[in-house]
């Protein structure tokens, strides 16, 4: 059996969000000293998939380790590392390439978002990011994945592509089925201009979202910008089915305060959103200015951050290693 080990990443595409924090980096926090192996990358091959420029990439590669490290990511606990300098990540993507079927990648929903209807003007990378996304976590015989609520389908794809290798190659076994992990109230935090989109860095206009780094003004005027419908909050999470622009607003206060949403809603019950707006405000400065705090503390020093995510990168290459060679093996190379 293989024991349980979690890989999950985040790409240097842009400043981190909301988003990025509470339904990723809080959670690997968490998952941490918990007797599994925890393994966390910033993946930069991801990020390339669309135009980054260099300069802002290598400042985006460093803000994301800041993140990572700010956040609590104890580098002696965790692996933690940038995909690209472990090279068997493009090689076992590669082999994975020549598994995947492109019947399953057509099916891939977030390649349809992203691409919208330019689908032909998108680079090769950005169609097979998932097959390079289940090499990420196969190669390191990952067991758990957690991940934001649009990440799901590449798990399943990853384990379809574990799944046909071990059976084409008659290697019962060799590549472990991985689950995805899904939980808490902020696996989908959404956009605060428009509550049909999640939040993301590669979006359009700042106020849709807030950044990790953001100062205290900024975060009280991007929250009580954000739409929201004119009635108060209600007596139960349930009454907010309907409303998904007040319903984020809570599951973020929830996902902040480490309680239930149902909770919330308690204690919050007919509160108008001159009320709610504020407090969530602070609550998301006391919680995030330590950190950018910190981030920022530590991108005045990127020399440390490298060496960092170099002694992490060796100590990824000597699980990673073995197992790309076995993995060439059973290929026949
Ligand atoms: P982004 O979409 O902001 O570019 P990434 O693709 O790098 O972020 O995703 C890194 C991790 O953060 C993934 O696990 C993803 O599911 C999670 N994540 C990104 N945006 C959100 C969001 N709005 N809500 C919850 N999780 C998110
Ligand atoms: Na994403």
């Amino acid at each position: 059996a293989h024991t349980p080990r979690v890989f999950s990443g985040i790409k240097p595409s842009g400043g981190l969000t909301l988003g990025n924090y509470l339904g990723a980096i809080k959670r690997f926090v968490e998952t941490q000293g918990q007797g599994m192996d925890t393994i966390y990358c910033v993946v930069d091959l991801h990020a390339i998939t669309v135009w980054q420029d260099p300069a802002d990439l290598r400042n985006a590669t460093r803000e994301v380790a800041a993140g990572y490290l700010a956040s609590g990511i104890d580098p002696d606990q965790s692996v933690l590392f940038n995909q690209s300098q472990v090279s068997a990540h493009a090689e076992l993507g590669w082999l994975f390439n020549c598994v995947a079927r492109l019947g399953w990648m057509n099916r891939m929903t977030q390649f349809k978002e992203k691409a919208g209807k330019n689908a032909e003007k998108q680079s090769l990378g950005l169609y097979a990011y998932p097959s390079l996304m289940a090499a990420d976590i196969l190669l390191y015989h990952a067991t758990h994945v957690p991940v934001g609520e649009d990440q799901k389908q590449h798990v399943e794809l990853t384990r379809d592509i574990a799944a046909k290798f071990n059976h084409d190659y008659k290697a019962d076994g060799f590549f472990p089925m991985p689950e995805p992990v899904i939980e808490g109230p902020a696996t989908r935090v959404m956009n605060l201009r428009d509550g049909t989109k999640k939040m993301s860095k590669s979006g359009e206009s700042d106020m849709e979202r807030i950044n990790m780094t953001d100062d205290a003004a900024t975060i009280a005027k991007k929250f009580k910008k954000a739409r929201t419908d004119p009635a108060p909050l209600p007596e139960t999470y349930k009454e907010l089915s309907e409303r998904p622009e007040a319903r984020n607003l809570v599951d973020i206060y929830a996902s902040l305060s480490d309680t239930s949403a149902e909770a919330v809603v308690t204690e919050y019950a007919g509160a108008g959103w001159g009320q709610f707006k504020p407090a969530l405000a602070d609550l998301a400065v006391s919680k995030l200015s330590p950190i950018s705090e910190e981030m920022d503390r530590l991108m005045k020093d990127p020399a440390e951050i490298d060496r960092i995510l170099g002694k992490g990168a060796d100590r990824a290459r000597e699980i990673a290693n073995p197992i790309l060679e076995r993995t060439y093996d059973i290929v026949g190379m």
